[in-house]
């Protein structure tokens, strides 16, 4: 029995000193030590030694079994770090190679533009105000000298949230929440940037779009006031060489009311596709403010004079990148929001 343990031990040792992958060790292992394996058939046949040497024997053998297991364990560890540092070695880094770039985030056009108009327009001495999205009927339409059956409500329809309250859609209301707010002291000094809603929807209108609205109410505001602050805008904006044009027009909260046209950025006036051959390009609506819209909001006609803008952002921007779809400023393709 001691010639056949020792016989084992050696064997044993050796086979694992050869084995070169794992199968060959789990082999090995069955060999000796599974169900039928060496060492435990020699276990079970203890039986048959004499009883004064079984002690002995039993200790022999249980150190056997245990040395087996060890080196199996051992090589199978050795073998796992063997493959590691062989993949390490297939995989060297190449400390040469260049980084891999990271893309670094941007404002949006628009911001970008809105940015632009704010700080030509703080700069001149106006302050930011702001008002709800979502608005009352009374600040929206009413208090802006357009009652209820009033046809200048058709071309603003809304989302309505009740029969009083909807998606504001012009910045027109902050003129009169701001004029609420400040009870009648002067001047009054504001731009209002902000988000607006309207049924429309093609090429040249967005369901939801930017406007900056603009009021000045003070004692002789006159329309020479609003014409010199609107051009020193637009060649801010445009380049020192813009003009400006005022035409007649017709908005319910301002008498008389203006439509502001600046010359053609494309052709410089000439006549181009762009301007449709007129050499203007319409960019704001204005005039001042009417008395009755003064009046409801606490300030007297009498003593004070007002004048009001309202500017379409999109539209500012569209001009002044060669942008010919609205759509592109909110469909979010990096092709176009990279270029600025
Ligand atoms: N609120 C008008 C619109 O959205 C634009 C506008 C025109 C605003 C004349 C004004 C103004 O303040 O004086 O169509």
């Amino acid at each position: 029995m001691l010639d056949d343990i020792k016989k084992l031990q050696q064997n044993l040792s050796e086979e694992i000193n050869e084995a070169e992958s794992t199968e060959t060790l789990e082999k090995i292992r069955i060999k000796y030590l599974g169900k039928k394996g060496l060492v435990t058939k020699l276990m079970r046949s203890m039986g048959e030694v004499p009883a004064e040497q079984r002690p002995e024997m039993g200790q022999r053998l249980n150190t056997l079994k245990n040395t087996a297991e060890q080196l199996l364990e051992e090589k199978q560890e050795a073998m796992k770090y063997g493959a590691e540092s062989k993949r390490w070695e297939d995989e060297k880094i190449d400390v040469t190679l260049p980084g891999r770039p990271f893309s670094v985030g941007r404002r949006h056009p628009l911001s970008e533009i809105l940015q632009e108009i704010e700080q030509i327009f703080t700069s001149m001495g106006f302050k930011i105000a702001e008002g709800p999205d979502i608005e009352h009927d009374y600040y929206n339409f009413e208090a802006l000298n357009i009652p209820k059956e009033h046809p200048a409500r058709d071309m603003q329809d809304s989302y309505y949230i009740s029969s009083e309250v909807l998606l504001r859609t012009h910045t027109s209301p902050v003129q009169i929440r701001t004029m609420e707010a400040m009870k009648g002291a002067l001047p009054v000094r504001i731009i209002a940037p902000g988000k607006v809603y309207r049924r429309d929807d093609d090429v040249t209108h967005s369901p939801m779009f930017h406007q900056v609205e603009g009021l000045v109410v003070d004692k002789d505001i006159s329309m020479a006031d609003l014409k010199g602050t609107l051009l020193l805008f637009v060649q801010e904006m445009f380049g020192e060489g813009r003009e400006i044009r005022l035409r007649p027009s017709f908005f319910p909260f301002t008498e008389p009311s203006a439509e502001v046209d600046i010359s053609c950025i494309i052709c410089d006036g000439k006549g181009c596709r762009v301007c449709s051959e007129t050499g203007w390009l319409e960019i704001l609506g204005s005039g001042m403010v009417h008395p009755k819209v003064l009046e409801m909001s606490g300030y007297d006609p009498q003593k004070v004079t007002g004048y009001a803008f309202g500017m379409g952002v999109e539209r500012i921007a569209m001009l002044k990148y060669g942008i010919d779809d609205i759509r592109l400023f909110f469909n979010n393709d990096m092709r176009l929001l990279e270029q600025y």
